[in-house]
């Protein structure tokens, strides 16, 4: 059972969307903050926000794809704070493309930022947890890790990368009997920025290689979704409600888990992939 009060939240992607939402969930639970992103001026605007309410919190500029920057992070927070208890790794990007057209360098960065991101996540804080024999570790999935839809690709294999990584991190910490926790957090759709911070952070950011005006269709189609989705302050509270409770999997959207049973039916009755 993890505690807050006094104890260091690091968030990874904090300077908006879910990330933020989960460092105001555990601002007020008590939890002392190190904010991680890209974008310098979301995090100064996220440190300003939560000094003005009295949290303690500080800030780094961060690209998860970079396993230094990570290890810089790690340490800025042991110098700062002198040790991390909760730590969730949701930086994430991405842009709808079939994955036929998509080019190398974005697959690369998609699964750069969305899969080795997690990984660097627990390669670095992972040993500092058990060391103390106290925290937890998160990161950010997506549905699209528990079903794979057209246009996605990229994603997708990023996405059931991260559950696969963190299913394996929770079963072996489980092992070894301590008493650090596991969970991967998968949303459905939120409100966020995720779709323009993507076009604004994706390397080159020219289009992508037309797909007819299907991946336009799909990009309006997520777009109109997100903005109708849950809002990120209340995915932050379900995360701080569900590592309390030492809970592995965190569903946004709990009747989308509908569709990975469907799909294991279709496994198990005649072998065809459900569509998605
Ligand atoms: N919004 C949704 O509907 C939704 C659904 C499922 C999963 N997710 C996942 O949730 C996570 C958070 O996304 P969000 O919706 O809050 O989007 P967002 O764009 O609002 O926030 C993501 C943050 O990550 C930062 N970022 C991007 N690349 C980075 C990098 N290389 N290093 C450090 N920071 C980086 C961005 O600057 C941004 O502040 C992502 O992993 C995303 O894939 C979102």
């Amino acid at each position: 059972m993890q505690q807050f009060e006094d104890r260091v939240a690091v968030v990874t992607g904090a300077g908006s969307g879910i990330g933020l939402g989960m460092a105001r969930a555990f601002a007020a639970r008590g939890m002392h903050l190190m904010l991680a992103d890209m974008d310098a001026g979301t995090l100064d605007a996220a440190v300003a926000e939560f000094t003005k309410d009295g949290v303690r919190a500080a800030s780094m500029t961060c690209d998860v794809s970079r396993l230094e920057e990570v290890e810089a992070l790690a340490q800025a927070t042991l110098d700062t704070y002198g040790g991390a208890h909760v730590v969730c790794n949701n930086a994430g990007v991405g842009i709808p493309t079939s994955a036929r057209n998509m080019k190398l360098a974005d697959w690369e960065w998609i699964l750069n930022v969305d899969l080795w991101g997690p990984i660097y996540g627990v390669k670095v804080f992972l040993p500092l947890l058990e060391a103390q024999d106290e925290g937890h570790i998160n990161a950010t999935s997506s549905m699209a890790g528990l079903i794979s839809s057209q246009m996605m690709g990229a994603y997708n294999v990023a996405k059931h990368g991260v559950v696969a990584l963190m299913a394996a991190v929770e079963r072996e910490l489980r092992a070894k009997k301590t008493n650090v926790r596991a969970s991967v957090l998968c949303p459905g759709p939120i409100n966020t920025n995720i779709s323009r911070n993507s076009v604004t952070l994706r390397p080159g950011q020219a289009k992508p290689k037309a797909d007819g005006d299907k991946a336009g269709k799909v990009a309006a189609n997520i777009q109109a979704a997100l903005e109708e989705g849950m809002h990120p302050n209340d995915v932050g509270e379900l995360v701080a409600a569900s590592i309390a409770e030492d809970k592995f999997w965190i569903l946004t959207h709990p009747r989308y888990a509908k569709a990975v049973q469907k799909q294991l039916d279709a496994l198990n009755d005649d072998q065809t992939l459900t569509r998605a």
